[in-house]
């Protein structure tokens, strides 16, 4: 029996861990903490909503006092710490709010963590404090190959160059969201250094899947895309991510949670690079074919506008710790998950609607309050 909670429970990459973890661990109790921001919403787990060992708690992890008292309330033995500002634009124009959630935040989770645990008998005994973060701290990679090598990663490099993401690789953020999530890592290694609090910390590629807020590159272009709205290519389009499948990085984290070292870190991707402009075109050939739309009908939309400041080149990460070590591997290849993502926003415009619209957010206000 393990009471886990959960940060950031309502958001994209949040709301596949909770719902795995509620499903797969019917004895465990999970706790979901979030504080319903733009970006929170509780429509993407109403699937689990009702379950018995699920908890919804609308709160800000900011808010020391409170994590404290439901900590000791529900006797938390594990923290599973997602919730963070996560938009890279958005923290261009509010780099504040990123310093107050993603670092402020984290460690008044920590200190609540270690307040409650240090009070218990067992102390340490049976705890794990598990903090996500991304790839982004690393900073940014060359492109060395700018054409793309399909053949690189059959020859140990990556198809737009040699160099990959190390957990080993030193930091070196570049936006305030990478300095905030920087930084919240450095304080979760801290307190395990200083406390001794089982900590752990892994770094994650780009994600894409179902939920995810149409503000970031691929539910944005997909709903664009139906509507015949403009799909703004930052730059040349030129810049590299490396993309994974959603619930690949839920099972990581399940894995992860369950089996990883204390104190270590895990890279977590499925050395899969994409240029921005050439999965774009991917995107715009799977709406169509899906939509029934003749080939190349959308291609019209793309629209270069200006880039975004400070863009960092190229990401790509190297998991074969994760994979040595644990045997994780990403399950879903990218085309197949290409074609499952599109389908579900096709499928799902009711989800997309209430949220460009800011619907989903009045829903849940009789129940949880205004925001
Ligand atoms: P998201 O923006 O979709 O969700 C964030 C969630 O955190 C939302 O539900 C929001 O309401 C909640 N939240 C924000 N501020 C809060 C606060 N002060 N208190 C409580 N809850 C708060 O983010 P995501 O894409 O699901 O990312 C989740 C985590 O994974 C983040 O820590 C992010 O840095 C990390 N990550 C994301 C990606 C990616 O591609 N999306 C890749 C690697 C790592
Ligand atoms: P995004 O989804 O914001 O993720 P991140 O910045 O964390 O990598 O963006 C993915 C890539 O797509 C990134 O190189 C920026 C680019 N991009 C655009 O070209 N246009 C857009 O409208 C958005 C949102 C992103």
């Amino acid at each position: 029996m393990k009471t886990i909670l959960i940060t950031g429970g309502a958001g994209f990459i949040g709301s596949h861990v909770v719902r795995l973890f509620v499903r797969k661990y019917p004895e465990y109790r999970i706790i979901n903490l979030d504080k319903l921001t733009y970006a929170g919403n509780l429509a993407n787990l109403k699937d689990i909503e009702n379950e018995p060992n699920y908890r919804f708690v609308k709160a800000d992890i900011c808010d020391f006092d409170t994590i404290l008292a439901l900590m000791k309330e529900e006797k938390i033995d594990g923290v599973i710490h997602l919730a963070a500002e996560s938009h890279v634009d958005r923290s261009i124009k509010d780099p504040f709010t990123f310093a107050m959630t993603n670092v402020i935040g984290t460690l008044s989770l920590l200190q609540a963590a270690k307040c409650h645990w240090e009070s218990l008998p067992e102390k340490y005994e049976g705890k794990r404090f598990y903090h996500i973060s991304t790839d982004e701290v690393y900073g940014a990679l060359q492109l060395t190959r700018p054409e793309g090598d399909p053949a690189g990663n059959e020859c140990g490099g990556g198809p737009f160059g040699d160099e990959f993401f190390k957990e080993s690789t030193p930091y070196n953020p570049h936006s305030p969201y990478s300095a905030s999530k920087a930084s919240s890592d450095h304080f979760v290694r801290a307190f395990h250094d200083t406390y001794g609090m089982p900590t752990i910390v892994t770094n994650c590629s780009n994600n894409y899947g179902p939920y995810q807020f149409p503000e970031k590159l691929i539910p944005l272009f997909i709903n664009n895309i139906r509507r015949g709205k403009p799909l703004p290519v930052y730059g040349k389009g030129e810049n590299v991510r490396d993309w994974l499948y959603v619930e690949d990085h839920a099972r990581a984290i399940d894995l992860i949670f369950h089996k990883g070292k204390t104190a270590d870190t895990y890279n977590i991707g499925g050395f899969n690079e994409w240029k921005n402009i050439d999965l774009i075109k991917v995107i715009i050939e799977t709406v169509d074919r899906l939509l029934g739309n003749p080939k190349g009908h959308s291609l019209g939309l793309i629209t270069y506008v200006t880039d975004r400041a400070g863009h960092d080149l190229r990401y790509a990460i190297d998991s074969t710790k994760l994979k040595k070590e644990l045997g994780w591997e990403p399950q879903l290849q990218f085309r197949e998950g290409i074609e499952k993502t599109v389908k579900w926003y096709l499928e799902n415009q009711e989800w997309m609607d209430n949220v460009t619209s800011g619907d989903y957010q009045k829903y849940y206000e009789n129940m949880y309050g205004n925001r």
